[in-house]
């Protein structure tokens, strides 16, 4: 048996929660999407949620409610898997890519601004790994150019940035229930924001982009089956099933948290003696990350040797990841004619950097092999 990196923490009251929507009469476009969707805001202090089918879709839903178009770019980071910037070329925008810091890769908040041009329309940061981004910078300089901050925060539910929640902070936040995120509804997404005029766009983006309210229509409505499709939408979706499901997922979200935080720091102080591992920045007073993922740095004899590692680690029974690969080293970004060299530090990350299991119902024990495992071959290299 392996150990993956991620997964999902189902429990009874999860499965009688599904198990009642299967019963009821609606599957899809019944009840518990808004109460998952109001309960998603009030958690994180938003006025507004919409969820919708992943978070990818959740990421095109928040481009095309911007009016992001042909013509415009997003800044983003090229340390993120590849839907961040791929929703953006959906819309016809060009993806910029800023380079990261050394120490979180996180963007490098400071390098953003030597890349904004008149075409300039987002900037898209990514807390990498559940870790906010530097937001009060990154919000400054937005408003100083009126761009929007469209938060890419698929890693980050349950992270707080000065106290207060991801999704309460940037112009919206994107957030992903993928089995390995902080809570799951199977697939499944949401956009939190604060704006009425882009809830109102994505509640009808996210359904064809039609809607029935009658204070909605163009014309008085004829009668009940009447609705209009009034902007170009899609089915992003999110079943009663998952709704419910995310909804009783979320009541146990900060325990969850709490859980993956005490697994951190078990982690960090038995590799603290590795000379050849860096480990993650612990939290502090101004942020909390929702530690999606615990990402270790290679550095002195470990230096070129991910692979090796990797490869024995999983032989070992240890499920290892890389993330991630960036997002212009893929044939479909390098066919764009994003070239190789073009954020260093980043490249440099991503060469050096394994992530070790982590999720809430990682044993204890389960967490000891790992570390001895990753220790043996750390001390099987010569110095
Ligand atoms: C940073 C980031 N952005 C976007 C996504 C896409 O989310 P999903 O897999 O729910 O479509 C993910 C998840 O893989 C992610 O980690």
């Amino acid at each position: 048996m392996i150990i993956p990196y991620g997964r999902q923490s189902i429990g009874a009251d999860d499965i009688a929660a599904v198990e009642a929507v299967l019963r009821s009469d609606r599957l899809t476009q019944g009840p518990k999407v808004e109460e998952f969707e109001q309960a998603l805001a009030e958690y994180c202090g938003a006025r507004f949620a919409v969820v919708t089918s992943s978070g990818t879709s959740a990421l095109h839903t928040a481009y095309a409610a911007v009016g992001l178009s042909a013509g415009d770019e997003i800044i983003s980071s090229p340390i993120t898997f590849p839907a961040t910037t791929n929703a953006a070329l959906w819309q016809g925008a060009k993806p910029v890519f800023v380079d990261v810091e050394s120490k979180t890769g996180n963007i490098n908040v400071d390098l953003i601004k030597a890349s904004i041009t008149s075409k300039t329309k987002a900037i898209v940061p990514v807390d990498y790994t559940g870790r906010p981004v530097n937001l009060a910078a990154i919000k400054k300089l937005a408003q100083q150019h009126n761009l929007v901050v469209i938060e890419d925060a698929c890693q980050a539910l349950g992270a707080t940035y000065h106290g207060k929640k991801i999704g309460s902070i940037s112009d919206l936040t994107v957030f992903s229930f993928h089995p390995v995120k902080s809570i799951t509804t199977g697939e499944g997404g949401a956009v939190l924001t604060d704006n009425e005029n882009w809830y109102k766009k994505m509640k009808m983006f996210v359904t064809h982009g039609v809607t029935k309210a009658p204070d909605n229509l163009t014309i008085s409505s004829p009668g009940a089956w009447y609705f209009e499709m009034q902007l170009l939408g899609n089915n992003y979706r999110l079943t009663d099933l998952q709704a419910a499901l995310g909804i009783s997922q979320l009541k146990k979200l900060d325990q969850f948290v709490a859980r993956r935080r005490e697994l951190v720091t078990r982690y960090s102080a038995a590799l603290a003696d590795q000379a050849a591992i860096v480990t993650p920045p612990a939290d502090s007073t101004s942020e909390e990350s929702a530690w999606h993922l615990y990402v270790i740095q290679l550095q002195g004899k470990l230096s070129g040797q991910r692979a090796e590692m990797f490869k024995k680690l999983q032989e070992s029974g240890v499920g290892v990841q890389v993330h991630h690969m960036l997002s212009y080293y893929h044939p479909y970004y390098q066919k764009l004619g994003y070239l190789r060299g073009a954020c260093p530090r980043a490249e440099a990350w991503y060469e050096s950097i394994i992530s070790l299991p982590l999720y809430p119902d990682l044993t204890l024990a389960d967490q000891d092999y790992v570390i001895k495992t990753v220790k043996d071959f750390a001390e099987s290299l010569q110095k």
